[in-house]
């Protein structure tokens, strides 16, 4: 059994009677699929109690985005949340947060915006000027509405991971940062709610960003000449909005003391614009 909360006042109340020091989150933005259901399974056999927020947070969307399309199919959540509890210990517990007005997550003139400086410019930043500011908001809301010791975030959003770090250091929040390995479908396309925007031809040609990027890593591996075969890559198709390889440590470009590099990359298909990394430890 799971336990549902829709608004603030019950789940804070609910919250406070926990005595455990051992609960996970998963903050998601719902449409569940198996690259979150992942985050889940870490964020159970890690802790006592596992708390899944499912919340689509306006506040990283840009004006233009797919904020109102977005597939929200919380019965849907709920049944893949139940199937998970159905193996679980007894001793363990799924809490799933998922309120049903704005004012759960943001109290009534809400009004203060975490902004993380440069980190948040580039790459998904240079496209979506506003849209991590949104993130490390709604986060830091997460964290402290939920009081959770730990956290489990996918590698599929490397910037977003980078930059909760960067505000969990910076700000001193008590709470364990832990990035998990992106789940990918069977031909190697990491799962995302937004693939589901793809038509069936779309999601052929989408194979092209996985295939790039570990065919980037191989040159790397083998330490053959990569940076030819990237700027051939993104001169014979515009729909990358970059390929990238950077520091993983900072998205900064990488220096001799630099010990894993993030393959990473965009393509703007015409339906959805699809996010993947590969990272590489260089010897
Ligand atoms: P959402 O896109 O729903 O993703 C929730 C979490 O699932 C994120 O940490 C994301 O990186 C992870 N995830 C998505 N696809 C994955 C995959 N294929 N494999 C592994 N993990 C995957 O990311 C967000 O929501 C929001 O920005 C949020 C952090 C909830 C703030 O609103």
């Amino acid at each position: 059994m799971i336990k549902l909360f829709n608004n603030r006042k019950d789940f804070d109340y609910f919250r406070n009677s926990l005595t455990t020091q051992s609960i996970g989150l998963v903050p998601t933005m719902g449409n569940l699929h198996k690259g979150h259901i992942s985050l889940l399974e870490k964020a159970i056999e890690e802790n006592d109690v596992a708390i899944v927020t499912i919340y689509v947070n306006p506040k990283q969307f840009g004006p233009n985005e797919d904020f109102d399309k977005y597939p929200r199919t919380l019965d849907d959540d709920i049944a893949k949340i139940s199937a998970v509890a159905l193996l679980l210990d007894k001793k363990k517990e799924i809490v799933v947060y998922a309120p049903n007005t704005d004012e759960g997550i943001y109290p009534e003139g809400f009004s203060t915006n975490i902004s993380m400086g440069p980190m948040t410019q580039k790459l998904e930043g240079a496209v979506r000027p506003t849209h991590f500011d949104g993130v490390t908001t709604v986060v830091y809301r997460l964290f402290t509405i939920t009081k959770a010791h730990q956290a489990y975030f996918g590698q599929k959003d490397v910037q977003q991971c980078l930059i909760i770090k960067k505000m969990v250091h910076d700000l001193e929040i008590p709470i364990k940062i832990n990035i998990m390995p992106i789940i990918r479908n069977s031909e190697g396309l990491a799962l995302s709610s937004r693939n589901q925007y793809l038509s069936e031809s779309e999601r052929v040609e989408a194979l092209v960003l996985p295939h790039t990027l570990q065919k980037i890593e191989k040159l790397i591996r083998t330490k053959q000449d990569y940076k030819t075969f990237v700027y051939e890559a993104k001169a014979n198709d515009k729909k990358w909005d970059y390929l990238e390889i950077l520091d993983s440590k900072n998205l900064e470009m990488p220096t001799d003391k630099t010990q894993e590099v993030v393959i990473v990359a965009a393509y703007r298909m015409s339906s959805a614009r699809l996010l993947d990394n590969i990272l590489v430890t260089i010897a």
